[in-house]
């Protein structure tokens, strides 16, 4: 996967309460035109053959060691199928054996003792729950639960890997927000792959967006 560094921007957001240290990563790949998936869910896509002269490469020394420094992995429900559905496939399990947190409030199939199982209120279990016990605390997916971690301002970055295809159609990044959220772009990455990393801090959660536009005063 491309585009896994590390934001050399400080954060400076306000936390509720907890592990001052801790950080909320949004982490996702997603075509040029936003989505994350097809309608059905198919993410056949994210194999692609271009070829990007210049860009970089991160050898399998350099993932490891990034990979490393996640803490933990939170994720919604769908998302914990499809990885499950790659599992069984034989496309193995790309977690390794880091805490995995999926939210859910259904009873879905347990496959190991790293899985943990969550519903209710997010920023209840992120700041109460995750940002004492973890430091570098990475959703994963899908648009769901990104569009909830950013519209309850629980994120600190967003790295957003975009690859070299349009879909035309499908799962947004982040799912109905109902919000602006204002951004600073960190960091900008091009792979060989064709892959743009792009690295954005969380800077502010604004109020919603009013839902009438006065034209005449
Ligand atoms: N391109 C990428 O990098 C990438 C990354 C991740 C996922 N994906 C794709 O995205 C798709 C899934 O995304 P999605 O937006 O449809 O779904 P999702 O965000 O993975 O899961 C949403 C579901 O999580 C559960 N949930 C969310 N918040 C909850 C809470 N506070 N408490 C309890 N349950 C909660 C609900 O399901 P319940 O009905 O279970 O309660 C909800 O319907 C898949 O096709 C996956 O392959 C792509």
């Amino acid at each position: 996967m491309g585009g896994l560094t590390a934001c050399a921007y400080p954060v400076q957001k306000p936390k509720i309460m907890g592990n001052t240290d801790s950080r909320v990563t949004i982490h996702m790949a997603a075509s040029l035109d936003g989505f994350i998936a097809r309608k059905d869910g198919r993410v056949d896509w994210l194999e692609t053959s271009d070829q990007f002269a210049g860009g970089d490469t991160m050898s399998p020394e350099l993932v490891e060691a990034f990979l490393k420094s996640i803490d933990c992995y939170v994720m919604g429900s769908r998302t914990y199928e499809t990885a499950l559905s790659f599992e069984a496939k034989g496309f193995g399990w790309p977690y390794g054996n880091k805490p995995i947190f999926v939210l859910t409030s259904r009873k879905l199939p347990r496959t190991r003792d790293t899985v943990e199982f969550y519903s209710g209120d997010l920023a209840h279990f992120v700041n109460g729950r995750l940002r004492p016990a973890f430091r570098s605390i990475w959703f994963v997916g899908g648009g769901v639960v990104s569009g909830e971690c950013l519209r309850l301002g629980l994120a600190d970055e967003v790295r957003y890997s975009i690859l070299p295809i349009l879909i035309g159609d499908g799962i947004p990044f982040f799912e109905k927000l109902d919000r602006d959220v204002v951004l600073h772009l960190a960091e900008v990455k091009g792979y060989k792959s064709g892959t743009v990393a792009l690295c954005y801090e969380v800077r502010t959660c604004a109020q919603p967006a009013p839902t009438a536009v006065v034209t005449h005063l």
